[in-house]
């Protein structure tokens, strides 16, 4: 098997970098912006991490590609990964409606997991934007990933990648059954907390 060089994978890396820290200023100055200031804002807290070399290689690997930069380039959209956790679903919902009516930006891929949440119990609402570089000798689209969550969403993911995803271990089916209904009472919760959140307490004023 082919591996990509540490020279190589800085070479690659660079370019999602910058368009990973461009879409962390429009995020931040949409969490800034989005509501008015008594209400708050909408981003509790921003990850974002750049795949590793390793991460990437295995990646490639499991998609059946010799571990090559061009191979990266084409077939992994998540090099420049970026995660928001907001504070309520209404959150997520209007920061992904506003991030869209950026139209230099392109959305590659869109995953509602909230909407639909994964069998195992994941929600999430994944968007991959083509974020513009542009050069003394054109422009190139590059793809950074955008997991937006809640807390609960966040709480649970986070526990689940680190209890199961990775892991091999006995009794993963018995696990799985638990984290399930953890999944559950934790959008019970969420869902207690929404009638808080920037839409309802509008809907609310203009109904009183
Ligand atoms: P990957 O090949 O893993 O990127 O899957 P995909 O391209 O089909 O995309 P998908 O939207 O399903 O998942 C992308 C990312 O979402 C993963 O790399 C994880 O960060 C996260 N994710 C998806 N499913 C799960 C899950 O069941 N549990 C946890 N903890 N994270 C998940
Ligand atoms: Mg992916």
């Amino acid at each position: 098997m082919i591996h990509t060089t540490d020279e190589e994978y800085l070479q690659l890396t660079g370019t999602y970098e910058d368009a990973k820290e461009i879409m962390l200023s429009r995020l931040n100055i949409l969490n800034h912006n989005l509501y008015v200031k008594p209400l708050g804002q909408p981003v509790h807290n921003i990850q974002d991490r750049i795949k590793k070399k390793e991460s990437l290689e295995e990646k490639l690997t499991r998609k059946g590609k010799e571990t090559t930069l061009e191979n990266a380039k084409h077939y992994i959209q998540d090099i420049a990964g970026i995660r928001v956790i907001c504070y309520f679903v209404d959150d997520i919902y209007n920061l992904v409606n506003t991030l869209k009516k950026q139209t230099d930006l392109v959305v590659i891929r869109e995953s509602d997991y909230i909407k639909a949440a994964k069998p195992n119990g994941y929600r999430s609402y994944h968007i991959i934007v083509g974020v513009p570089l542009y050069y003394t000798d054109g422009m190139e689209y590059f793809p950074v990933e955008i997991q937006l969550r809640t807390m609960a969403m966040d709480l649970w993911a986070s526990m689940e990648h680190r209890i199961l995803y990775k892991h091999e271990r006995s009794g993963r089916e018995m696990l799985a059954v638990e984290l399930k209904e953890y999944a559950e009472n934790l959008l019970a919760i969420e869902e207690k907390f929404e009638q808080y959140s920037v839409g309802k307490m509008n809907a609310e004023n203009a109904l009183s």
